[in-house]
């Protein structure tokens, strides 16, 4: 489930010549369109897989960025690297926060611009996360919830005095339009999405506990379907927090 890629790349105010980093960038979904825009781009991601995606993705439409495994709370970068650091719902699922934000920081030139997009813990996929909560073996300690990142107070917690100008905005999205029902996205969230692949693996082997998610999951789909009234269809628009801000 992504939000979009060009959005951030407007908001970060990314131009031909910039060297910019997309933090946990899976297959470029907005590296792809830095580069469309002149940038210079490093796309990195914990998974090598999503990563040769991208590459073929990229030579298909003719651009041309480097595609590094790293681990956003590890970046294999040096400090003040780069112009522009972006994340779009990428660097929250790493589960350690605060190493998260400073390896952002770290690498983000004095005055460059980090810019992150978050689902909000009270948006769908923040909502998402809380119905699956019950099934999900619990999280190591030390670790944090990634919608914890949609939450402006949080996320100017982790940054502290290490930014100025931050902007924080609600954006939604509408969920892809080819889903109709609430069990067409269940099946479609069990199939494409990682913590929920995850979840649905945890409970493979309690039968019950499965039959009890099924049925948690399509009631919350249920519940927060926004479809027009008297229309078949059915719509869900997914909140998250658009951050942008100027390495201090
Ligand atoms: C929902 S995807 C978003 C990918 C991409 N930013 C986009 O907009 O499509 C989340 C990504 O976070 C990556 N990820 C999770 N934990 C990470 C970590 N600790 N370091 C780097 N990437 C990580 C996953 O491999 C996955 O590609």
């Amino acid at each position: 489930m992504c939000a979009p890629g060009p959005t951030i790349v407007a908001a970060a105010g990314i131009t031909a010549g910039q060297r910019v980093l997309d933090v946990a960038a899976g297959a470029g979904n907005a590296s792809i369109p830095a580069a469309e825009a002149g940038a210079s781009v490093v796309a990195s991601d914990l998974t090598p897989e999503l990563l040769d995606v991208g590459r073929a993705t990229a030579a298909a439409r003719g651009v041309a960025l480097e595609w590094v495994k790293a681990d956003a709370e590890a970046l294999p970068f040096n400090d003040n690297e780069f112009d522009t650091v972006i994340s779009v719902v990428g660097a929250m699922f790493a589960p350690h926060h605060q190493q998260t934000a400073n390896e952002m920081l770290r690498v983000c030139k004095p005055g460059g611009t980090i810019a992150m997009i978050n689902w909000t813990p009270e948006g769908l996929i923040g909502q998402l996360f809380a119905t699956m909560r019950p099934y999900a073996p619990p999280p190591p300690p030390g670790t944090q919830p990634p919608p914890l990142w949609g939450n402006e107070s949080h996320v100017r917690e982790l940054f502290g005095d290490g930014i100025t100008a931050a902007t924080f905005e609600r954006r939604t999205i509408a969920s892809p339009p080819q889903i109709t029902t609430p069990v067409e996205f269940r099946e479609f969230f069990k199939t494409n999405y990682g913590p929920t692949i995850a979840v649905y693996n945890a409970v493979a082997a309690r039968p019950d506990a499965r039959a009890a998610l099924d049925r948690d999951f399509k009631r919350f789909l249920t519940q927060t379907d926004a479809r027009i009234p008297d229309t078949p269809t059915a719509r869900w628009a997914m909140e998250y927090l658009l951050f942008t801000a100027r390495k201090a």
